[in-house]
């Protein structure tokens, strides 16, 4: 069995993933806003070894038939939250390891300013940091806020296509990673190794000099998520690390050959990608404790959170539809993931246990000793390379994984050791911080061609 690698999963806002927990007595979630609260849990990953801390993030909000439900306000459920970069500026500061992976989308950066902004955190981190690609599933209050138009699913990955290609040549080609000599006495930058870019795609130009220069990684680690058709070919050509939802071992086996399968058509090798699966759990001294802490959770949740989140991600008003009508009929310009993960299932059935069956994973509620064992069932059954840990209860949730569940599974060997200061090196096991040759990235370093070829 592979080395396991885990990673955090936050967001910089009260709730995750469209469900409402903020009220439980234990979560301090609501203090997303305070410097406090990030630096507890930067330090709970950094001393309880986990390899990064990921910050989702999404633009728009929640709107049921073109209205913003109150629900939403009520419970803080999609607005307000902060930006991540800004969180992950604070985090990286305040530790020496941990890795931040911070999501930042396709269709709403500019990619010149954004290469920017990504240089300068790797820079500064000494190389820790992760790029999450998202292509906005909650686009269409997104677009109204930024004024641009819409632009349809796959289309928004051939956009996404379009400016990770724009940003590799910013990463990897403006600057060759020697070009600054800092010698008092001679250069500050050596000119034979600052070249200019030229980009002419589709979606984004952008011709001259980047703006700053090869940070520790050049290009940060790639995350990816989608798992439609066009995500996954997405992911296959240009992600190394791949985030699935939860689901059953069969779906997560399934849906982990398949990323690994894209990559292979893509000309990478099929452990080039790295599969981690979204995995939520409620920890107790005994099973019952267990599901009494879960049923705490999930006694404050209502059905009109499910019906407001699946809306904003989706577009869709679960409540307006037949219950019999398989979750499969739906259509979406918005996630399709959120529709394909219900397969099997009806409108009725999601709405009726729309606690286990809503937005986000399932838990699995067990004492620590059963929460390692269905960890590692996992991971066997499925292919996995690790684990993108999702808390109910914060910071409460991570402490009970890091100081119960992780001795364990470093007890029986399936933790990965985490050699390297680069997120890259500690997350693929590779020697080097930068990408390996089978990486698209790769080609955008064009002055290697040409010194070969002189
Ligand atoms: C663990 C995980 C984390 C994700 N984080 C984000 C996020 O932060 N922001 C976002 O817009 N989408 C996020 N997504 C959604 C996907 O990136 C993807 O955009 C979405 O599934 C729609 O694409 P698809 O239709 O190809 O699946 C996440 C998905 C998973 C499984």
């Amino acid at each position: 069995m592979k080395k396991l690698h885990f990673g955090l999963f936050e967001n910089a806002q009260a709730n995750d993933s469209g469900r409402a927990t903020w009220r439980h007595p234990e979560n301090q979630r609501d203090q997303y806003d305070t410097l406090d609260y990030w630096m507890t849990l930067a330090k709970v990953c950094e001393e309880g070894g986990l390899d990064f801390l990921f910050l989702a993030d999404a633009w728009g909000w929640a709107e049921v038939n073109g209205e913003r439900p109150d629900i939403a306000s009520v419970e803080g459920l999609d607005l307000p939250r902060l930006d991540p970069f800004i969180v992950a500026s604070a985090i990286l500061a305040h530790t020496s390891k941990l890795g931040v992976v911070m999501t930042g989308s396709t269709l709403l950066e500019q990619p010149y300013a954004f290469a920017r902004r990504m240089a300068t955190l790797d820079q500064l981190s000494g190389g820790r940091t992760g790029w999450n690609i998202v292509t906005t599933g909650t686009a269409d209050t997104a677009v109204k806020a930024f004024g641009v138009p819409m632009v349809a699913h796959d289309e928004r990955y051939e956009m996404a296509d379009d400016f990770v290609r724009l940003v590799y040549k910013l990463w990897e080609g403006a600057w060759e990673p020697d070009a600054l000599t800092k010698d008092k006495q001679g250069n500050f930058a050596d000119p034979a190794k600052v070249h200019t870019i030229d980009h002419q795609g589709p979606y984004f130009t952008s011709q001259g000099y980047g703006n700053s220069a090869y940070s520790p990684q050049g290009t940060p680690v790639l995350f990816q998520a989608g798992a439609s058709p066009a995500g996954r070919a997405f992911g296959g050509r240009h992600g190394e690390c791949m985030f699935v939802g939860g689901g059953t071992v069969e779906q997560l086996a399934a849906h982990s050959k398949a990323i690994r399968e894209a990559a292979v058509e893509s000309g990478r090798s099929a452990d080039s990608v790295k599969v981690m699966a979204e995995f939520r759990c409620i920890i107790g001294d005994t099973k019952e404790d267990a599901q009494r802490r879960y049923d705490e959770v999930l006694a404050s949740q209502t059905p009109e959170v499910t019906i407001a989140s699946y809306a904003w991600f989706t577009g869709l008003d679960l409540s307006a539809y037949d219950p019999e009508t398989p979750m499969t009929e739906l259509h979406t310009e918005l996630s399709q993931s959120q529709v394909s993960r219900f397969a099997g299932l009806t409108v009725g059935d999601v709405l009726k246990d729309w606690h286990e069956h809503g937005v986000g994973s399932k838990a699995f509620v067990g004492t620590a000793e059963e929460v390692a064992d269905h960890v590692i069932a996992m991971a066997e059954g499925a292919n996995l390379d690790g684990f993108l840990l999702s808390p109910v209860i914060q910071p409460g949730s991570t402490i009970d994984f890091v100081e119960k569940v992780m001795p364990i599974l470093r007890e029986r060997g399936v933790v990965a050791p985490s050699e390297g200061s680069t997120l890259r090196e500690r997350l693929t096991e590779s020697t080097s911080p930068t990408l390996p040759a089978d990486h698209p990235a790769v080609s955008a370093r064009a002055y290697e061609s040409v010194t070969a070829a002189s």
